[in-house]
């Protein structure tokens, strides 16, 4: 079966509601098809430099909210990315392949390191990308579920794949597509629709999806809505509407146009009530779900332990064929 790869970074206490539907959603639908695995980006993680125990605590309640939502430990691999060393060995090989003009043209870097100013940047913010493209290419994945706001680390990916091939030769990497659901890869900001809804932001425009289930209710019966009155699905020129209507579509598995045609007629108030609703009643659940996780420790650090084991096994074999590909000297 082909192989899929993804990860999100244990940066906060709880994922986000566009994490849940743009990546996680996702991530379980194709289980089915698909040999899995999926990780917890700690690397990653250290480049907003977290104090150490909570990033600790944070990969494990990351990895409870994957169960909750629905990865299955039997079907899908579950890692730490530290827990494989591989990752940062290809890292290195591919930060020897990947221009220095190129990397500093990746959105997500010039955004942050704008805001933080060249001297608190980190080489680490910088070369981010890299390291994501060793998490994929360590895998052969052929495909990597995100959402919207990867894609141009995706096309990195692709073209520092392309370029090993070029360069040692056809099947020194395998070439990855992004799979974006274009409909639900971009969960907007409830207070500021045509903003992502992310994880830096301390804003009542975000759904964290551990948070108390009457906050997560009060946030969407207080999001922006647009001018006029029309429950319709036209990100256009009603943005806060659109995204309120991705949102239940979602959680409630009906299509958009059913919604459009329940609530005909019907004022924005009656959608944000029953949405309110909804995320309440789905996202309890989930809770209940991630705290009986949370509360066996040892079955979590039993996941890890098989997902590392299977995960090095993998990255070890595609590791080496790079080593000898580059030209590295095998140890004796
Ligand atoms: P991260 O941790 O920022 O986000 C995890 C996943 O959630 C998606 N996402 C969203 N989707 C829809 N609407 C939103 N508002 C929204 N916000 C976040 C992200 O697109 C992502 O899929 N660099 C990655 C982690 C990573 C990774 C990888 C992913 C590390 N190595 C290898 C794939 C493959 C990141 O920071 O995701």
């Amino acid at each position: 079966r082909p192989r899929i790869l993804s990860g999100m970074q244990p940066t906060n206490d709880s994922l986000t509601l566009g994490n849940y539907i743009g990546a996680l959603t996702q991530w379980v639908a194709l289980q089915d098809s698909y040999d899995t695995l999926y990780m917890m980006a700690d690397l990653h993680a250290l480049t907003v430099n977290p104090e150490p125990e909570r990033l600790r605590e944070r990969t494990r309640t990351t990895l409870a909210q994957y169960l909750a939502g629905g990865v299955d430990p039997e079907r899908s691999t579950l890692f730490v990315q530290s827990h494989v060393p591989e990752h940062a060995q290809l890292a290195w090989i591919l930060s020897c392949q990947t221009g220095f003009g190129e990397m500093s043209r990746m959105t997500q870097f010039k955004d942050k390191s704008a805001k933080q100013g060249a001297d608190s940047t980190t080489v680490g913010l910088f070369t981010y990308p890299v390291l994501m493209a060793a998490d994929i290419l360590l895998y052969d994945a052929a495909l990597v579920p995100v959402g919207e706001d990867q894609r141009q680390h995706l096309e990195i990916t692709r073209d520092v794949a392309e370029r090993l091939n070029t360069r040692f030769g056809d099947g020194t990497a395998i070439v990855p597509e992004a799979h974006i659901v274009k409909a639900l890869a971009k969960v907007y900001d409830l207070q500021e629709p045509t903003a992502k809804m992310s994880k830096s932001t301390t804003g009542k425009g975000t759904i964290w999806l551990l948070d108390d289930p009457k906050v997560m209710a009060k946030r969407i019966r207080s999001a922006v809505t647009d001018d006029g009155s029309e429950i319709r699905f036209d990100p256009a020129t009603k943005p806060g509407v659109s995204n309120l209507l991705t949102i239940f579509s979602t959680l409630s598995g009906r299509t958009i146009a059913a919604l459009e045609e329940e609530y005909a007629g019907k004022q924005y108030g009656h959608l944000k009530v029953d949405l309110a609703d909804l995320v309440v009643e789905t996202f309890t659940a989930f809770q209940a779900r991630a705290d009986v996780y949370l509360s066996d420790p040892a079955e979590l650090d039993r996941i890890l332990a098989r997902g590392a084991e299977k995960a090095r096994s993998i990255a070890a074999g595609t590791l080496s064929r790079v080593y000898e590909r580059v030209g590295l000297l095998p140890p004796a």
